[in-house]
Order: C-alpha cells, then sequence, then structure tokens
C-alpha cells in the first residue's frame, strides 16, 4: 500500500432505486459507478495526487499528447459478489503485471503491481453497491487505463501521464447470450506484427481493429480474426478475445504468443485444461489446419475467451468466397471449461489455484 488516497465522495450519488434499476439490465460497457480512481505522474514528483472523486468528464487540453499519438494502455478485469456477500477480483496482480508490459512498449512510466491493485480495491470499496448479486453472471467490470495528459505536440514520451480506474457493471458481453459465434476471416486487414504492439493493450490495437469489424459485421458475422502480418497464415486472435481449439483426440490448441494479446483468460484455460487432464499445445497454428480440422471432424469444438466474453463457443468461420460450419451448440469441452472458470470466479468452487483475491 504506497498510495495515499484521498476520497472526495460524489455529492450525487444514483439513488437506490436508479442502481438497482441498472444491474437487473447493465449490458455492457454503458453504465458507470459514482466515482472514478485518479493518479498523475511527472518525472519530478513520480505518482502522486492519488484521489478518488465523482465520476465525471475531463478537462483535457486540444494539444493532449494521448489525442495526437495515442500514448495510452489500459486492462479489462471484473469484481464477482459471492454468495456470502464478499466481493473478488480475478487475478489482478496478472492485469497488473500485463499492463507494465504494455507501458514499457508504449513508453509510460512504471505503475507497480500493488499500486495498481491498490487503486482497483479502492474504487470497488468505494462502489461496492455496484457490484451485482451473486447468483447471477453479473459483474463490475472494471477499466483501468494509463494515458499521456502532457499538452505537448512534439514526438516523445510524454512528460505528464495519468492512471485512472473506472468501473461499469456488466452483464452478457454478446447480446445473444451464449450462442456459437460466426466469425468473419479477415483476408486484407492485420492487427500486428514483429516488432509492433500486438502484445500490449493499448487502444490503438482496437482501433486498426475496427474497419475489419465493420467488414464482418457487413458480413452477418459477430467477431473478426486476424491472422499473423508476415504471412497471412497463422491464426492470431480476435478482436479482443483469444481463442482454443479442441481436438477429437482430446488435445487443445491455442495460437502462440508474440503477436497476441496474451489472455489472463487464456492462460488460466491451460491450467483448467491440464487439470482435467487434456494436452494442452501453445503454437503456430494454420487458418488450413482450422478449415480442414472442422471440416473432417477432427477439431471437435472451437471457443474464444476473455474477460468480458468469458468463455464463448465458435461454430461458423467465413471468408470472402467460402465458410465452414462449426457445431450450432456448445461443445462439451467449451461448457466444462466455461463452467469450472466461473464457479471458481463467483466462489462455488474450491480456488486452488489461488486465483481469487478479496477486495471485500
Ligand atoms: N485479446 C484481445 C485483443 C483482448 O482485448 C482481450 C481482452 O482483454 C483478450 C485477448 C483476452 O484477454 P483477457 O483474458 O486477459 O481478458
Ligand atoms: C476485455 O475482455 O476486458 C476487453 O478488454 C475486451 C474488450 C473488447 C471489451
Amino acid at each position: 500500500m504506497t498510495l495515499d488516497i484521498s476520497i472526495v465522495p460524489s455529492a450525487n450519488p444514483r439513488t437506490a432505486a436508479q442502481v438497482a434499476e441498472i444491474l437487473a439490465d447493465p449490458g455492457f460497457g454503458t453504465y458507470f459507478t459514482d466515482h472514478m480512481f485518479t493518479v498523475e505522474w511527472t518525472p519530478e514528483k513520480g505518482w502522486h495526487d492519488a484521489r478518488i472523486t465523482a465520476y465525471g468528464p475531463l478537462t483535457l487540453d486540444p494539444a493532449t499528447a494521448v489525442l495526437h499519438y495515442a500514448q495510452e494502455t489500459f486492462e479489462g478485469m471484473k469484481a464477482y459478489r459471492h454468495e456470502d456477500g464478499s466481493v473478488w477480483t480475478f487475478r489482478p496482480d496478472q492485469n497488473a503485471e500485463r499492463m507494465k508490459r504494455s507501458s514499457h512498449r508504449l513508453a509510460l512510466p512504471v505503475l507497480e503491481p500493488e499500486d495498481f491493485v491498490q487503486a482497483v480495491d479502492a474504487l470497488v470499496a468505494v462502489d461496492q453497491r455496484w457490484v451485482p448479486e451473486a447468483g447471477s453472471e453479473k459483474s463490475l467490470y472494471i477499466r483501468p487505463f494509463m494515458i499521456a495528459t502532457e499538452a505537448f505536440l512534439g514526438v516523445r514520451p510524454s512528460q505528464h501521464v495519468t492512471f485512472m480506474v473506472i468501473a461499469s457493471p456488466a452483464g452478457a458481453y454478446f447480446k445473444g447470450g451464449i450462442k456459437p459465434l460466426t466469425l468473419w476471416l479477415t483476408e486484407e486487414y492485420t492487427r500486428a506484427g514483429r516488432g509492433g504492439m500486438g502484445a500490449a493493450k493499448t487502444g490503438g490495437n482496437y482501433a486498426s481493429s475496427l474497419v475489419a469489424q465493420q467488414e464482418a459485421t457487413a458480413q452477418g458475422c459477430d467477431q473478426v480474426v486476424f491472422l499473423d502480418g508476415a504471412e497471412g497464415k497463422y491464426v492470431e486472435e480476435l478482436g479482443g478475445m483469444n481463442m482454443y481449439f479442441v481436438f477429437a483426440d482430446g488435445r487443445i490448441v491455442t495460437p502462440a504468443t508474440g503477436t497476441i494479446l496474451e489472455g489472463i483468460t487464456r492462460s488460466a484455460i491451460i491450467e483448467l485444461a491440464h487439470q482435467s487432464g487434456h494436452k494442452v499445445e501453445e503454437r503456430l497454428f494454420s487458418i488450413d489446419e482450422w478449415r480442414e480440422g472442422v471440416a473432417s471432424g477432427e477439431i471437435t469444438e472451437v471457443f474464444a475467451c476473455g474477460t468480458a466474453a468469458v468463455v464463448t463457443p465458435v461454430g461458423t468461420l467465413k471468408w470472402e468466397g467460402g465458410e465452414v460450419q462449426g457445431s450450432t451448440e456448445t461443445g462439451p469441452l467449451t461448457q466444462q471449461i466455461r463452467q469450472s472458470l466461473i464457479d471458481i470466479q463467483y466462489g462455488r468452487s474450491a480456488d486452488e489455484f489461488h486465483w481469487m483475491h478479496r477486495v471485500l
């Protein structure tokens, strides 16, 4: 605990009735809690002026560096309420470590993991009435982010940086609930190249995915699949999720990292799959292996995973001029892994891997 956090409560918090109405159907990323966390950084003072204040708009000079050169990083995580009323986050140390790696890539300062976790815990504590009740699959989605806030148009690392945490109650990420996604394979756009920012969680990667996602939507698909930038041959990931392929012999393959965002859900699934006796291969996985494996029946299940999407089955893969149809139902292993993961997150089964962090 190294941050000295001041708390100025909101003068206009939502009423209990308003919170209840929002929590009944929160959607994703639409409603925000009553407060936000902020801390500033300069080379002279380091991190300073940590505070929790009323949620509200920022005032930024039009020359603020992040608006021009996108020097920013962010994280995505959730707080879960357990049956006994306690509130927990899932592997927050991993989000903190990933932000450290992302920030290194974006030439942003290091926020020590313990300060990151302290900031998240402090905001969740202040806005605890926004963590949905146990017994549903709702949660409080938490969005920590770091932005270059120096007003300066020269191209160099910002000398003023702001780290913030906001939170938003969340229901299902996909409106249709848990039904297999149809994916669109983009052969025109890529999201990362060698030496690029693919492994960092930074806004630019999402900005660059949007036109491909638009193409996917126009093709009647839910999400876009990206291939590697060098050869256009190997599966990387979706716009906001990692991928898994289940083989008839019980093996599970997930594309190797390097240019993809190394998901915290992805790494938890590796452990869960090992525990239930499956061999997990992290390796290059070609688009041909996907197409041929599904067509031949060698690949029996495909699923995507991430904090927002949890574990979501994948059905059909479409591309310009073709498609391969997968299952129209959630496969048994997809279902099992999804259930094991959410049972740990919601405290319904033992936390054998010590993934849960108690906030309240
Ligand atoms: N890949 C991308 C591009 C993402 O945005 C996300 C979501 O955060 C993931 C993968 C999954 O990562 P995690 O499981 O840590 O949420
Ligand atoms: C997350 O899963 O936390 C993400 O950041 C993905 C984003 C597309 C919502």
